[in-house]
């Protein structure tokens, strides 16, 4: 067994545990410190003992890159897609995004795919002083590129966590239409509350688990895609410890999907950050 190393200034364990888990490793011990005390949430040092997992391409349950090659592969199609299923959060980020129209906001859109939530804003008046997009799929980045809205457009695995503690950059952030693929929704928010300003926004959406599924699995030609879905206690739980204050929590009709028909809903949540 190789024994490595990994010193990092990010002593937060459940963002570890998301970078950890996407290495194939499995937390199996935390210490405190190099005394091998307990851990605690608000000790500086952490000690993670995380052993490599079995080879994941053999498990039937393997997912990784999944929703990256299902979104390449309907990137040239998107914007008719989410127009043609009658996709719900375009009329509800509407309400929300209308009060950006009399300032400059620095936003942040994650998952941005093809740039369509990007065109609302523009058709809202909203003229953002800095424009960020992050998608896996290269192939929506494109797309989203060719329009020529954002400042700047990265290919991120929002599972990854992000490499910096950064704080403080944006005025908004929108989550909007991902979360489903998120493998550790806990770890994505208190990354994404780090990046908000003081008193920053978040608008992010959840597949509601009303159709009684937790999980919902998808044969494709490339593997199995799993989408996650929440009850709305467990999405108010999710905000609340992560350190937002829910604004507003509604539940919406989002689409329904064209291959099966299913009739997918949203919570759709405006949050804020609290404390500093
Ligand atoms: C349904 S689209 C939503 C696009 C847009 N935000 C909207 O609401 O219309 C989902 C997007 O999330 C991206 N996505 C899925 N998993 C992701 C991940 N782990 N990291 C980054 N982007 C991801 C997909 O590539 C796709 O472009």
């Amino acid at each position: 067994m190789q024994k490595t190393i990994i010193e990092q200034v990010h002593p937060d364990l459940v963002w570890w545990r998301s970078v950890l888990i996407n290495l194939n490793l499995n937390i199996e011990n935390t210490f405190g410190d190099f005394q091998s005390n307990e851990y605690k949430p608000n000790l500086s040092t952490i000690l993670v003992l995380a052993l490599k997992k079995a080879d994941n391409k053999n498990n039937p349950n393997y997912t990784e890159n999944v929703a990256e090659k299902a979104y390449d592969s309907v990137a040239s199609k998107y914007d008719l897609t989410t127009k043609s299923v009658n996709y719900g959060i375009p009329a509800w980020l509407n309400t929300k995004i209308q009060k950006y129209s009399k300032y400059s906001p620095i936003i942040l859109d994650m998952g941005c795919a093809s740039g369509n939530l990007a065109e609302l804003l523009v058709a809202s008046s909203v003229s953002p002083c800095k424009l960020y997009g992050a998608d896996i799929s290269s192939s929506m980045l494109e797309v989203a590129r060719r329009k020529n809205i954002y400042d700047a457009l990265i290919k991120w695995d929002l599972n990854q966590g992000f490499n910096e503690p950064s704080t403080l950059y944006f005025d908004l952030i929108l989550a909007i239409g991902f979360s489903e693929f998120l493998k550790e929704p806990a770890a994505f928010l208190t990354d994404t509350r780090r990046l908000l300003q003081i008193g920053g926004e978040l608008l992010m959406s959840f597949e509601s688990d009303v159709h009684g599924k937790k999980t919902t699995l998808i044969e494709l030609p490339f593997g199995r895609l799993i989408r996650k879905a929440y009850s709305k206690l467990a999405v108010e739980q999710l905000m609340h410890d992560a350190g937002f204050a829910l604004e507003s929590l509604e539940h919406i009709d989002a689409y329904v999907s064209p291959t099966t028909e299913e009739h997918v809903s949203y919570w759709v949540c405006q949050a804020r950050k609290k404390g500093l």
